[in-house]
């Protein structure tokens, strides 16, 4: 049966990396209907509007959809294009995988952590903002509840289980936050006892973020709040070569979105000298949500080759292709 997905080529680098994208899931010939919609900038121009309903209408009839980077402008609508579609869809579970390919400017070489970030509340959503008049102090409400954090443990233990990963850590700060940080960590606490088999820690946010520096061998899947969630997938980036190397995915119980972790690179935008590679990365995390396996490991396979060999690599990653030179190099290496 033909599976449509929705595309939002989205703002700044985002429709030359989509296009890029694109090209490699042509290629591997499944059955395929791209609905194009827009949001972020490109729909405030052609509708008045940042977050249209015909493109919302379309995700919730596809419940798959492949993004680019949305720039919020600042001052108009919503704070954050994102947000306002994690918590339309209920996309509650954050999935940051990073995986060291070889050839890249990474610091380690045998890093494979995916973070698992709570995705629709928190500190991260800061709502509620308020500021004083004459700007001396500033306010937000933080709230966690025992469903979300539910949620996304058991959304972690399963997909660890169901990818036989080994060990989860819990991040938090319950030590300072002991009302929110606290109830995720009671809850996480007591999930883990139903998953025996699956080795299972608890660390200090702060702490955590040493760790991955000095030792990150030592991680495994990590689950965490919003915000703790937002800054360590970033910090995991930066171990596997940086942010042109990290795919995400948005997962609810119903919708699925899948893009790049880094924003619209307004700096290099128009070039055509962006690295595609995250956003190939989060298609294949697509391929495999839809039970395309083969085929998603196919693109993690012929990047890593095209990153290996060093023949046509972007200029963040070294060389000086443009980004539909490195997208024939990939297409060129898929099975
Ligand atoms: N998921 C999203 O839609 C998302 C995420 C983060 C930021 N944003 C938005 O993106 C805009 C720009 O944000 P920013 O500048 O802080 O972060 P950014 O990630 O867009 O860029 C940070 C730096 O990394 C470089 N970079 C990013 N992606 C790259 C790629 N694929 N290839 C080569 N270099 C790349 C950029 O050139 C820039 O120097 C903002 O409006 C922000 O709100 C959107």
């Amino acid at each position: 049966m033909t599976q449509k997905i929705t595309i939002i080529k989205g703002d700044g680098i985002g429709p030359e990396i989509m296009d890029a994208t694109i090209r490699v899931l042509e290629h591997l010939k499944l059955d395929f209907d791209y609905e194009f919609k827009a949001a972020g900038l490109a729909a405030l121009d052609a509708t008045g509007e940042l977050l249209p309903a015909d493109t919302l209408d379309a995700i919730a009839a596809n419940k798959i959809c492949l993004k680019g980077p949305l720039t919020t402008p600042v001052g108009k609508g919503f704070s954050s294009i994102n947000v306002a579609m994690r918590r339309h869809f209920d996309l509650y579970a954050n999935v940051r995988p990073v995986v060291t390919f070889e050839g890249t400017k990474a610091r380690y070489h045998d890093i494979d952590i995916m973070t698992i970030r709570e995705n629709t509340e928190g500190a991260y959503l800061s709502d509620g903002q308020t500021i004083n008049e004459d700007h001396t102090v500033a306010e937000s409400k933080i709230v966690v509840t025992r469903e979300a954090s539910l949620n996304i443990v058991r959304y972690a233990f399963e997909i660890a289980k169901r990818a036989g990963r080994k060990k989860i850590t819990a991040v938090h700060k319950a030590n300072i936050m002991k009302t929110t940080s606290g109830l995720f960590l009671e809850v996480a606490e007591e999930v883990a006892k139903d998953y025996p088999e699956i080795e299972f820690n608890t660390l200090i946010v702060d702490n955590t973020c040493m760790q991955l520096v000095m030792n990150p061998s030592q991680f495994d899947v990590i689950v965490t709040t919003n915000l703790f969630g937002d800054i360590i997938s970033d910090l995991c980036a930066g171990l596997v070569g940086g942010l042109g190397m990290a795919p995400g995915a948005n997962i609810g119980k119903e919708v699925a979105m899948f893009e790049a972790v880094h924003g619209s690179a307004p700096d290099i935008a128009g070039k055509k000298i962006a690295n595609p590679t995250a956003l190939m990365l989060a298609a294949a995390m697509m391929l495999e949500h839809l039970g395309h396996v083969q085929q998603a490991n196919d693109i993690r396979m012929a990047i890593r080759t095209t990153l290996l060999a060093k023949d046509r690599l972007t200029g963040d990653l070294g060389g000086s292709a443009k980004t539909a030179e490195f997208t024939d190099a990939v297409i060129s290496r898929l099975a």
